[in-house]
């Protein structure tokens, strides 16, 4: 669904990559039919405030496990609420914002059964956002009533005001970058419905916030064949433990290109009977967090796990 989207394309591009018959859907498309002719749906088509609750209702009339990439947090915890008895597996945000960092944390928390902190720090070179990204911040800035929201105290806590603005030291070669704080995306969603822990920071360099919030932001411009943009990112994982550190750290390039080999690598698995379980979970809760990271195209990601001590040690 959404296949004509910039998402749904990478999408639909690393289905046939891998030698797999996408199932083009879109607005015209009779859902129901169609999916009943599919092994699985992917749900590009966002808003996912309008879209993920139809499209679940149709892969469950189909019998057919669901998936989407969704960034709007509100989603997921939607979704998690109305769909934990369904019939189907269903994977909200298997994509770069709510299942990267959520694939991250998993790895970088590995055998603790609690954390007392995470802190999910993202580094954008750059943030040219699609109109589908556009159109979601506006629709969860109305329903956050412009408000920011935070994971604290084992909840999401609604925040008044600026946001915090500090630095946060990146690993090479991104550095020290001043960064946005309480920058809360779906992955402070996922994560809490697996892994233990009562707080999660989070922090978007400074730069792509004000990308973001251009007046007119153009879109992102392709840069090689398979349409990536230039844009680079980080995204990184501390983990916190009685004073012990832990840290995972993924790079790439293109957030919208990287959330494919994601969506896809997870449903590749589900079908292939891993993590298939019914009800609602997220790709960190359904899958072997670091096999699903490594297993993926250098091309497309490079995971880094340290098992505790300071950066030195990698
Ligand atoms: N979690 C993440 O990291 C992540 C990564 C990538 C994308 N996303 C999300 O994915 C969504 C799409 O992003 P994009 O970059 O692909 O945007 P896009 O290029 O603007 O494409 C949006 C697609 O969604 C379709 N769509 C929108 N509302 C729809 C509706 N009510 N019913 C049916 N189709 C609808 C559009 O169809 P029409 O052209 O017919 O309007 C279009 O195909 C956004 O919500 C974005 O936040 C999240």
């Amino acid at each position: 669904m959404g296949a004509a989207g910039h998402t749904g394309r990478f999408v639909v591009a690393e289905l046939r990559r891998r030698g797999i018959t996408p199932i083009a859907c879109g607005r015209g498309t009779d859902l129901d039919s169609a999916l009943r002719a599919a092994d699985a749906v992917i749900n590009c088509a966002g808003p996912f405030a309008a879209t993920a609750m139809p499209v679940i209702e149709s892969a469950i009339g189909a019998g057919i496990p669901y998936l989407d990439v969704t960034a709007e947090l509100e989603v997921v915890t939607d979704t998690f609420a109305s769909y934990a008895g369904a019939s189907i597996p269903i994977v909200p945000a298997a994509a770069f914002y709510g299942g990267l960092g959520d694939l991250l944390a998993t790895a970088a928390m590995d055998d603790w059964p609690v954390a007392d902190h995470l802190t999910i720090a993202y580094a954008l070179s750059s943030w040219r956002p699609t109109p589908g990204t556009r159109a979601t911040g506006k629709v969860s800035a109305q329903r956050r009533d412009g408000r920011r929201i935070a994971y604290t105290g084992h909840r999401m806590q609604f925040r008044p005001g600026d946001p915090p603005r500090t630095e946060w030291t990146f690993p090479a070669p991104v550095g020290t970058q001043p960064v946005i704080g309480e920058f809360t995306m779906a992955d402070s969603a996922t994560i809490p419905t697996h892994l233990d822990t009562p707080e999660i920071s989070t922090y978007m360099t400074a730069n792509a916030v004000d990308d973001l919030r251009a007046p007119d932001p153009s879109g992102p411009a392709a840069v090689d064949g398979r349409g990536r943009s230039a844009q680079t990112f980080l995204v990184e994982v501390v983990a916190q433990s009685q004073g012990v550190r832990r840290r995972a750290v993924a790079s790439g390039q293109d957030i919208y290109a990287v959330t494919a080999p994601l969506v896809v690598e997870a449903a590749t698995r589900i079908l292939a009977g891993a993590g298939d379980a019914a009800g609602v979970a997220s790709i960190g809760a359904r899958f072997d967090a670091k096999d699903l990271l490594r297993s993926l195209s250098p091309e497309d990601l490079t995971p880094v796990f340290h098992a505790s001590g300071p950066r030195s040690d990698s």
